[in-house]
């Protein structure tokens, strides 16, 4: 089984084919990313109408270049999948039109797939992670804890409530000069800096739900910033390390709720998973790392590039779903937002 998997949400436009091996892996054949970055980078952050742009004059491109590497002609692939949402909505028609004119041209199956449950999934490409498993989903746009019990079955136990955990990485990039993307500037700064210098604090600790809090978090970074100006490179490495040690304890504090909400429903996960941008962040890893082993878990991390968004995880996501029968029509819509898991969304504005 051969898949085709677009990617075009946010600000990377990706192409990839992926290989059902009999073994029940993945062998990803082709993973054309071209990355947007510095199209963006003199704003500070994605602009939509920059991103949908760019995305339609490189995307015919990178599938070309995808299917030569893969040396497959459409007629080879046995489905086309491209992430249908959630995301910027110009952005995702480019990748969901170009996915439906392949599929119908090459008479082949097409998938409209989750961007959020090609994350979710891609931790098992490698064949061998099991449903269920309790999975930090966290990245630009989204920070989310799962229970993830099968492909399309997803229970949330915790969300953010105001910025995703990239996002507050962004933003105290900005603040502190060092650029986008903030993820890995930040944990570059850290490398170098004393994370007990700032007292910031950890938001939600201790509370009895899974959810977070970053704005606070945010702001604090910014008044202990303004405080110490102008910023030395030494204070900017302490702060960067300073909020990196807030985010880590609250990530772990956040996980230890969410695995025991997770138990007390009397389920048991196999493993933890940490997926999304923000998993390519090596002290969250090691924090989760912990955090397993203390709770007699092991800890699933996908390797970094795949964590980052990538067209490899739709491919991946797609090829779950068509060994499954499924697949989905040809007017499936572009979604601005699409939750994982819909009756969680509903709860929350309800109470909203
Ligand atoms: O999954 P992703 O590539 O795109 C979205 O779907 O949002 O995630 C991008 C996010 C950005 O906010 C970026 O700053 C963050 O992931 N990120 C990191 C690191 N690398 C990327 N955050 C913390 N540490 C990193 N090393
Ligand atoms: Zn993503």
């Amino acid at each position: 089984m051969r898949v085709l998997g677009l990617e075009t949400t946010c600000d990377e436009t990706a192409a990839s084919v992926v290989r059902l091996r009999p073994d029940g892996s993945g062998e990803i054949l082709a993973d054309e990313v071209m990355s947007q970055i510095a199209a963006h980078a003199a704003y500070g952050g994605v602009v939509p109408e920059i991103a949908a742009r760019a995305h339609v004059e490189v995307l015919d491109e990178l599938i070309g270049r995808a299917l030569e590497k893969a040396r497959l002609k459409p007629a080879d692939l046995d489905a086309v999948a491209a992430a249908a949402g959630p995301g910027l909505i110009g952005g995702v028609l480019v990748g969901l039109s170009a996915a439906k004119g392949i599929a119908v041209a090459a008479d082949k199956p097409f998938l409209a797939i989750n961007h959020l449950e090609g994350h979710a999934l891609i931790p098992r490409l490698d064949g061998k992670l099991e449903f269920p498993y309790l999975l930090l989903l966290a990245s630009g746009g989204h920070t989310q804890i799962l229970a993830v019990e099968g492909v399309g079955s997803y229970v949330r136990l915790g969300a953010t409530m105001d910025d995703a955990i990239g996002e507050a990485f962004d933003k105290t990039a900005k603040l502190l000069g060092l650029g986008y993307p903030g993820g890995p500037a930040v944990e570059a700064a850290a490398q170098t800096g004393d994370p007990g210098r700032f007292a910031l604090p950890r938001p939600l600790l201790g509370r009895p739900t899974a959810d977070f809090s970053l704005s606070g978090l945010k702001t604090a970074v910014r008044h202990t910033a303004m405080g110490a100006a102008p910023l030395t490179p030494q204070d900017v490495a302490d702060l960067s390390a300073s909020f990196q040690a807030a985010v880590v304890d609250t990530i772990e504090d956040r996980m230890r709720v969410a695995l025991g909400l997770y138990r007390q429903r009397g389920a048991t996960a196999k493993a933890i998973v940490i997926a999304g941008g923000v998993a390519a962040n090596l002290a969250i890893r090691a924090a989760l790392s912990r955090f397993a082993q203390q709770s007699g878990l092991p800890l699933v991390a996908p390797p970094v590039r795949l964590c980052t968004d990538n067209g490899a995880m739709i491919a991946w996501a797609g090829i779950e779903r068509l060994r499954l029968g499924q697949s989905d029509p040809l007017d499936a819509p572009a979604r601005a937002r699409w939750p994982l898991d819909p009756k969680a969304e509903r709860a929350r504005n309800n109470k909203a």
